[in-house]
């Protein structure tokens, strides 16, 4: 085939998965590429020769720099300078270190703040933020994006052709933290110009948005406020904060677009990603997947969460690490990691140290996932500023390796290991294969949700992890996949929770299920439409000649209140608290589970059916422990002919490029699934809390 006709082939390939076709930026030989974040701007310039080298010498593959240096790069208004930075792009590249360069909009200097304060942010109270600290700004401000416009061309005009330099990431943790929102006047202009385009008529929102109620009727757009909870007596109309939350994710997607055309002006041969962050609500990263050739998420296991078991708050609960990969990771086909924790870090509410190994472990489980960048946070530990108790690869002397620090230099010595010992052409194991699973996810449930939970002790991510747990305990590959994908790869889908459906997503699972597909739904399944309205009709409506029941009511405990639910599938009793239904079957529909108490006692809580050449399964209860939901959905695996692994709570075990990997995230000592004879090729057959084993077969 002559080159000109591979290429295009190649091309036509990529195209075709999704990926960007200019680009193949990331070497397959490598697998993972690692690297650490450094800010040359914050040490002595004396020391920056000699951190680059030590950053090589530990094994990393690139560095990750300029993040936050908007002062340095502009320290007056349009006057650049660069020369800090071509002299460490310089010395990285005579270490052989590819380089990452980050656009520093995260953190506009004070002269950009003074000139122009409107750009800053407010808060739901009012309050207009300050310089000092970073996100202050609003990506709603066409002045911010002037400016921003014009440090990201010139970074992207100096370095876009660099050979050294490899990637690109956008701005930081796009967010406002802890602030959630903007409600500067310049945000809610944007809001009313996003309702106006997907409205048209102002009757068509107050219809969209029931005005109806409490008489919220609005004569024209520029009568339209951001619903803001600070502002409102009473409950805020849910209907318009779903769609000030749609708007939001949106426009933060939109901002991240319009730095990518930027840079995109001006490189060749790089690639562009932004780092979300790991399930944080606000900002949704499907809707970047088509702007970013791959995909980052930035994850910190323990920051004082108490995770699973006695020792989770010091090994991250392994569940919920490997949800977001899942989800990251079917965006594109393509993510990484661009943040993990070194060690012990300093926002949390308590900080404690990690577990001995579990910075490694997390490490590999990062590669277990999929991940084909990974960068770790941050090379030095501060001397000055917000972060000082953050630990970094070194310690505050710059050059002893921290604890951490020794854990990712094993960890990359065990990556170039498995690199040595990658095989060929790896098939993935077929029994692997036969589980997997597409969990359809959609942030709009997750808002329509929180906005009204019906329960404090309502969560929506808990519960969606008791089903991912009950998944990875039976061994399946998941992929967190949203509606636009393609439901037939799955022999398997799950989708808990899922509130808001319109008829053609029904439509969609029933012909899904009709081709031989095994659908699994839970409690609130359908009961709204996609603006959040209940449908007038029977509870839930559109979906209950899928389901084959339908549902005649819905309950929530107060404390310290416990219902209970036996299982027809084990005979056991699960207990619960948060959430239940009472279904009535129809002819055809068998009962999982019942209640055992309550007004409801001996009323069916979980049913399935056959449906064409698949089934239907309706979980109508959220157990405490999660634990029927597991005997649930492994009769529905197991149902379908589909030989299940019975791994222990936190063991995660997956398989990618030829290894199996498995990652001990239990307070207790586990046993890796090794099969008889094969000796790991790191680890061994006993793992102690966070142990790692990795094998090929
Ligand atoms: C991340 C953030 C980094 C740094 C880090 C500390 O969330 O993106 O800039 O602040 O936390 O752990």
């Amino acid at each position: 085939m002559s080159g000109q006709r591979l290429a295009l082939v190649l091309g036509f390939v990529a195209l075709a998965s999704g990926a960007r076709a200019e680009t193949e930026p990331f070497p397959s030989g490598d697998m993972m590429t690692v690297g650490v974040y450094y800010y040359p701007e914050a040490w002595p310039r004396d020391q920056w020769a000699r951190d680059l080298a030590n950053i090589k010498r530990h094994g990393f593959e690139f560095v990750h720099m300029a993040e936050f240096a908007w002062a340095f790069m502009e320290p007056e208004e349009g006057k650049f300078d660069f020369e800090w930075l071509d002299t460490n792009v310089r010395l990285a590249a005579e270490q052989g270190l590819k380089v990452v360069l980050c656009t520093p909009s995260a953190t506009p200097p004070a002269w950009l703040a003074r000139k122009h304060p409107e750009i800053l942010m407010v808060d739901a109270r009012g309050r207009r933020m300050n310089h000092g600290s970073r996100e202050h700004a609003t990506w709603s401000s066409p002045v911010y994006r002037r400016y921003v416009e014009r440090v990201v061309g010139e970074m992207g005009r100096r370095y876009g052709t660099n050979p050294a330099v490899w990637g690109w990431q956008i701005d930081n943790e796009v967010s406002h933290y802890g602030r959630g929102y903007s409600y500067a006047d310049v945000d809610r202009d944007r809001f009313r110009a996003w309702l106006k385009a997907r409205y048209g008529d102002v009757g068509r929102l107050n219809q969209a948005w029931g005005n109806a109620f409490w008489s919220q009727m609005y004569g024209d757009f520029g009568q339209i406020d951001i619903p803001n909870p600070e502002e409102l007596v009473a409950g805020p109309n849910e209907h318009a904060l779903l769609d000030f939350q749609r708007f939001f994710a949106e426009e933060t997607a939109d901002y991240i677009r319009f730095q990518a055309q930027a840079l995109r002006k001006s490189t060749q041969r790089q690639w562009i990603t932004t780092n979300f962050m790991h399930l944080h609500k606000e900002v949704y990263p499907p809707l970047s997947g088509k702007d970013l050739d791959i995909v980052t998420w930035t994850l910190y296991p323990a920051h004082g969460n108490l995770g699973q078991g006695p020792l989770g708050f010091r090994l991250g609960d392994g569940v919920a690490i490997s949800f977001m990969g899942d989800f990251a990771r079917a965006i594109s086909g393509r993510h990484g990691l661009m943040e993990l924790q070194p060690g012990q870090v300093n926002w949390g509410a308590v900080n404690p140290n990690p577990y001995p190994g579990a910075v490694r472990n997390w490490i590999l489980r990062a590669f277990a996932l999929g991940a084909k960048v990974l960068c770790t946070y941050r090379y030095r530990q501060p001397l000055f500023g917000n972060e000082q108790y953050h630990h970094g690869i070194v310690g505050t002397d710059g050059v002893t390796l921290s604890r951490g620090g020794e854990e990712w230099v094993q960890a990359m010595r065990e990556i170039r290991l498995l690199r040595q010992n990658r095989p060929a052409d790896p098939k993935e194991p077929a029994r692997y294969a036969a589980r997997r699973t597409g969990f359809l996810y959609n942030v709009d449930n997750r808002f329509d949700i929180d906005n009204h939970t019906q329960t404090v002790r309502w969560d929506t991510m808990g519960h969606l992890l008791k089903y991912h747990r009950a998944l990875k305990g039976a061994g399946a590959p998941v992929d967190v996949i949203t509606e636009d994908k393609d439901f037939a790869r799955y022999p398997f889908l799950v989708a808990p929770a899922y509130q808001l459906v319109d008829p053609d997503l029904v439509a969609r699972w029933r012909r899904y299920v009709e081709a031989g597909g095994h659908l699994i739904v839970s409690i609130r399944t359908g009961t709204k439409d996609r603006m959040g309205h209940l449908w007038e009709g029977p509870w839930a409506a559109p979906i209950l000649e899928l389901i084959g029941a339908t549902v005649r009511l819905y309950d929530v405990l107060p404390e310290p209140h416990v219902g209970k639910v036996e299982s027809a599938v084990s005979g056991k009793t699960y207990d619960w608290t948060v959430w239940a239904e009472a279904l009535a079957p129809k002819a055809g529909t068998s009962v999982l589970a019942r209640h055992s108490d309550q007004f409801y006692k001996g009323e069916p809580a979980a049913v399935t059916r056959a449906l064409g050449k698949g089934t239907v399964t309706y979980v109508g209860v959220e157990t405490l422990s999660g634990d029927l939901e597991k005997e649930i959905v492994r009769k529905v695996l197991t149902g379908a002919g589909v030989a299940l692994e019975d791994y222990p709570d936190q063991l995660l075990v997956d398989w990618r490029d030829g290894f199996w990997l498995a990652s001990n995230f239990s307070s207790s000592e586990q046993k890796a699934p090794l099969p008889p004879g094969v000796t790991p090729l790191v680890g061994g057959r006993q793992l102690p809390p966070a142990g790692v084993a990795i094998w090929k077969e």
